[in-house]
């Protein structure tokens, strides 16, 4: 299976990473290493690129990408979770780093290849596990979670407005027996979405697929993990570059990035510091980063990606 995923805002990704040749980075979300290809292609000997995913298939493919390049620096492909980074930096003696880039979400080689179950496209058993290893699915999450929980889920992470009846809808299908397939589970999403509403906009099983990959997957818990850690690895000037699809993801980088750049939070009426705390970062985008014209005319999914970066000061 070759990985025909088409990389995101890349030369701004690269401008923003500011890479120098001999630099150490890390692409958190490897996939076909597109990213990752990029930047290693501006590194010299003294380079290192670290790639890091929880997927079997990318880091079989990214394997084969990278080792078919004429690359002069050195490579990592790393098959963990980016939540891991101070275990993985440790692992590689590399603590400190130049520069931390992610691109979240799922690829189109996840997507496409039907028997992973993430698409609503194409018939599967309910799956959308990125990491193999794990056993927690698509199918826990649709026949075990109470009807609460999945109203929560699909609104608050699919954003659907009509959250209560396809929660209420399911449970009300497994009742009678398991939910087993994706095609299944859209039959029912169908049913409980009024007729009129499934006429507009996108699939009508976008958001609740959306809202099942992002629990199955921990996506949100894993990003908050990362930016967590993620400035104790910059070296001073290094930057954090993070690319995200979801306005939730995006709210969580953007306030993350405030936080890190604030100094002493201690009442004005403090005669001297009581809190510690010291601004970390430098918030180099204001504004989110989006796509240009070229790129959102080729690449749908580039539509709403946002680019926000940080320096470790
Ligand atoms: C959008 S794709 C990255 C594409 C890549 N930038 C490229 O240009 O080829 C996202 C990738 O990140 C991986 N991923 C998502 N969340 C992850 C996590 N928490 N830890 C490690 N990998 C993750 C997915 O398995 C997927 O392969």
């Amino acid at each position: 299976m070759s990985l025909n995923h088409e990389s995101v805002l890349l030369s701004e990704s690269l401008q923003y990473l500011n890479i120098k040749p001999s630099g150490i980075y890390v692409d958190g979300t490897l996939g076909g290493a597109g990213h990752t290809s990029a930047i290693a292609q501006q590194l010299g000997e003294e380079g290192l690129i670290i790639g890091i995913d929880r997927d079997e298939v990318a880091i079989q493919e990214a394997s084969k990408k990278m080792k078919g390049l004429n690359l002069s620096c050195r490579y990592e492909i790393i098959h963990d979770e980016f939540a891991n980074i101070k275990h993985i930096l440790n692992e590689l003696s590399e603590p400190l780093v130049d520069g931390i880039l992610l691109d979240l979400g799922v690829s189109s080689f996840q997507l496409d290849e039907g028997s992973r179950g993430f698409s609503y496209m194409q018939n599967a058993s309910l799956d959308m596990r990125m990491d193999q290893r794990q056993s927690f699915n698509a199918s826990d999450v649709v026949n075990q979670y109470s009807e609460e929980k999945l109203h929560q889920i699909i609104k608050e992470y699919g954003e659907e407005k009509w959250a209560k009846r396809v929660a209420s809808f399911i449970v009300e299908s497994r009742q009678r027996a398991p939910v087993e397939t994706s095609f299944e589970l859209v039959e029912i999403i169908k049913n409980a979405i009024p007729a009129k509403a499934r006429r507009e906009g996108p699939h009508p099983a976008k958001r609740t697929f959306q809202a099942i990959r992002m629990e199955v997957n921990q996506e949100l818990q894993q990003i908050k993990s990362l930016l967590m850690t993620a400035i104790d690895h910059l070296k001073p000037g290094g930057r954090l570059c993070v690319i995200s699809f979801h306005s939730l993801e995006d709210r969580m980088v953007k306030s993350a990035y405030k936080e890190f750049q604030k100094d002493c939070v201690c009442p004005v009426e403090f005669p001297e510091c009581k809190c510690q705390q010291k601004q970390q970062i430098k918030i180099i985008t204001r504004k989110p980063i989006v796509s240009g014209e070229g790129e959102l005319a080729h690449n749908p999914r580039a539509r709403s990606a946002k680019l926000r970066v940080a320096e470790k000061i």
